[in-house]
């Protein structure tokens, strides 16, 4: 690695926090996560949790049940957390649910579709795909003819927020028919639940997966399924793994209260402080707004700054926008972000096969007043790189 490749860790520089009065003292993490987290929700780590202990037994309960609030499934289905990433999370729901006989048609643009259908090639189920390519959505259409063509497909495997390129993907129209032909339908909403709305009672999902460092804002360390509660009852025996097994995990902390083996046990009382933290703001419908007035303005002052975003405006979350690389001969993707850490904030670089690129998020504790000083930031970076863009 060259001077100019590495990444600099030498002195970062923080921005006011002017809303919630807390500056933290590394940089603004605007990335798909983890993420810049609360003060508050740091301070609940700051005790040690017996696992079988009643008093965490609890939060696990609480954690569980308010997670099933937000997505209105407390009638219809259950939520199972498991421990590890969000990639845990993704295969220990494939193998848990999709029977070993069964075969999933995976929707893919971009690199979480892809994961979907690697994890099913490792656990050796059948799949096929519809492949868009970076980043082009799926079309409700497309996904109704394959499924009226083959008839082995029991499930369809689809992305929410496509983070790879931050597509939001068109969910409810594929529910619909999903639904429409007899299939059950597995969420990846690793970067959408929690922003994006999720309504059990109107969108028909089999499973609905998403992680604790994302649009909760918690801390990573444990991914979670909201899962069909029939469908998890006749799941036994499906699981490839062990320690992926949901079935086995829901089974036991039903009986017990507990997790099957060791807890993330700080994680999960943070975990309990940013839900708290997340309905004191007004819940899913609350930080989306909060989140598309971040992207809003990061977009608009990043066009006025000449850059162009990868997608048109319809296809924009309010998770992660991914602008194209300048073709400017002295913009270089390293130099640009070690100078915008240096100023306190902490980007992505980008996804895409075809063309360079790079990543900015919105979610985290981001408010106006972040956005603000990233775009100034950017300018003078800009400025100290020699790159001059055309507004
Ligand atoms: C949509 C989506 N799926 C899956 C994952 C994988 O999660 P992890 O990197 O925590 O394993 C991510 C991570 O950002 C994601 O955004």
């Amino acid at each position: 690695m060259t001077a100019q490749n590495s990444v600099d860790t030498a002195q970062t520089v923080t921005v006011d926090q002017a809303v919630t009065g807390y500056a933290p003292t590394e940089p603004y993490l605007l990335t798909p996560g983890p993420i810049t987290t609360t003060l508050t929700t740091k301070q609940a780590m700051l005790h040690d949790w017996g696992s079988w202990d009643g008093d965490f037994n609890a939060i696990t309960a609480e954690v569980r049940q308010r997670l099933l609030a937000l997505a209105n499934a407390e009638q219809s289905h259950v939520c199972v957390p498991v421990q590890g990433s969000g990639s845990f999370a993704v295969e220990a729901t494939l193998g848990t649910i999709v029977p070993r006989d069964g075969k999933v048609l995976v929707l893919m643009n971009g690199a979480y579709g892809q994961r979907m259908s690697k994890t099913l090639s490792y656990m050796g189920r059948d799949h096929v795909v519809i492949d868009k390519g970076d980043y082009a959505p799926p079309t409700p259409e497309e996904v109704a003819e394959v499924l009226a063509s083959d008839p082995a497909i029991t499930d369809v495997a689809l992305v929410y927020c496509e983070t790879s390129s931050g597509i939001l993907n068109p969910v409810a129209e594929i529910a619909t028919v999903v639904e429409q032909a007899g299939r059950r339908l597995i969420i990846d909403a690793m970067s959408a639940f929690g922003a994006l709305p999720v309504d059990a009672r109107e969108l028909k999902f089999a499973a609905l997966i998403s992680a604790a460092n994302k649009c909760i804002e918690g801390v990573p360390g444990f991914g979670y399924a909201i899962i069909d509660r029939d469908l998890l009852e006749r799941s036994e025996g499906n699981a490839h793994s062990l320690c992926l097994d949901l079935y086995d995990q829901w089974v036991y902390m039903e009986r017990t209260g507990q997790w099957r083996f060791t807890p993330p046990t700080h994680v999960v009382a943070a975990f309990l402080q940013a839900l708290h933290e997340h309905e004191a703001e007004g819940g899913t419908a609350g930080r989306h707004a909060r989140y598309s007035r971040n992207r809003d303005r990061m977009v608009a002052g990043m066009r006025e700054l000449g850059f162009r975003t990868l997608l048109d405006d319809q296809w924009l979350s309010p998770i992660i926008t991914t602008f194209f690389s300048p073709e400017h001969p002295a913009f270089e993707f390293r130099d640009f972000y070690n100078r915008l850490k240096a100023r306190g904030f902490i980007i992505y670089p980008g996804k895409l096969t075809e063309a360079e690129s790079f990543r900015i998020g919105c979610i985290g504790q981001l408010y106006d007043a972040q956005i603000d000083q990233l775009l100034v930031v950017v300018a003078e970076v800009l400025q100290e790189m020699g790159v001059a863009l055309d507004a």
